[in-house]
């Protein structure tokens, strides 16, 4: 078993191990035991993983609640979010109960938002089954739900007690949901690790448990050392200003880790057309899309994304913090004014 343990305003481990569901009660027993568990989960997920987990916090003498909600981003709502709080509230969860996230970014991200305030907080487990949630949204502590005027507007900084990422939901995974979350691995490699982009190059064909090591343990530095991202931590959002704006472009048709693909692509290529980013970055950026079935480009205009992105919750004013590509496995953060980004998208159509 693979184990990071992340330090943040909370201490947690998160655990990677093929087969780890079928007998996860041995992790989950120190914080569960006892208590009412309410799973958060899915219509996609719930029919293959449901049953399992719920059996096994059985056998820990929990009393076991689900609330399952249809896939999607378009779920991600107060809506829905009002209906897990009234759910919790009718099921009796106490402070001393549990949250338990079984699924992909969308239930980790309205779980963790849920547990963050019901009764202002009870404790919360991420199962991720995808592999954007695994490398990406189960880890940091992160959690949010949409507003109709953008991505994430709702939300806080909420650590979980534990994570427990097991590979092998990944092979029950559509091909269009594993590349999504390869979006965020190879933004990884982009943002501060060139020997990642090479083991992307060969491919993950049995080394996926060790990218996804790889890519936790550097979310877990970054976490550990600006948890609230005041600082480096934006790094991590490299190709999302942009990638947001696709997505709601797209009124979330277009996925969010094909989005971050094409946010990254149009950034980088604009940095290169202006001369200020080596052409190897957008080459091997264009080429690792290309290889895990990702986009590099949308239909959108300039002026949609950039309206687009006047909701970002990242804008400060009149600026807006770019992560902007430096180097093949180098990032860094820039002040933009929120004028000069209409040239900048532009540039990288
Ligand atoms: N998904 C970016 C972060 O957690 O900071």
């Amino acid at each position: 078993m693979k184990i990071v343990t992340v330090n943040a305003s909370a201490s947690y481990d998160v655990l990677i191990e093929n087969g780890l569901l079928q007998n996860c009660k041995d992790y989950l027993a120190p914080f569960v035991s006892g208590k009412t568990a309410a799973i958060v989960s899915d219509d996609r997920v719930a029919p293959l993983y449901l049953k399992g987990v719920k059996e096994q916090l059985e056998d820990l003498g929990c009393k076991v609640v689900s609330f399952v909600f249809p896939n999607g981003e378009k779920s991600k709502t107060i809506e829905t979010y009002g209906e897990i709080l009234g759910f919790l509230a009718q099921n009796g969860l106490t402070r001393r109960d549990v949250i338990i996230a079984l699924g992909g970014g969308v239930v980790g991200d309205m779980a963790g938002f849920a547990a963050a305030t019901y009764l202002r907080g009870v404790d919360y487990i991420q199962i991720p089954t995808t592999l954007l949630s695994m490398v990406d949204s189960s880890v940091g502590g992160k959690t949010a739900i949409d507003l109709p005027a953008g991505k994430n507007l709702v939300g806080a900084f909420y650590q979980p007690k534990l994570v427990l990422c097991d590979p092998q939901t990944l092979s029950t995974l559509p091909q269009e949901i594993f590349a999504d979350g390869m979006a965020e691995v190879i933004k990884y490699g982009m943002i501060c690790d060139e020997g990642l982009l090479s083991i992307l190059k060969e491919g993950v064909s049995g080394r996926i448990d060790e990218i996804i090591f790889r890519c936790v343990a550097i979310k877990r530095d970054i976490v550990s050392r600006d948890e609230r991202e005041t600082g480096e931590r934006k790094l991590l959002n490299f190709g999302h200003s942009i990638g947001h704006a696709v997505e709601k472009c797209s009124n979330f048709e277009i996925s969010h880790g094909r989005c971050v693909g094409i946010g990254m692509a149009i950034l980088t290529r604009s940095f290169v057309n202006r001369g200020l980013c080596e052409k190897a970055c957008e080459t091997a950026l264009e080429e690792l899309l290309k290889q895990y079935h990702l986009d590099d480009s949308c239909d959108f205009s300039a002026d949609q994304l950039v309206s687009a992105m006047g909701a970002d919750k990242k804008r400060m004013g009149k600026a807006i913090d770019l992560i902007i590509p430096t180097g093949l496995g180098k990032t860094a953060i820039e002040k933009t004014p929120m004028d000069a980004l209409y040239a900048i998208v532009f540039a990288g159509l």
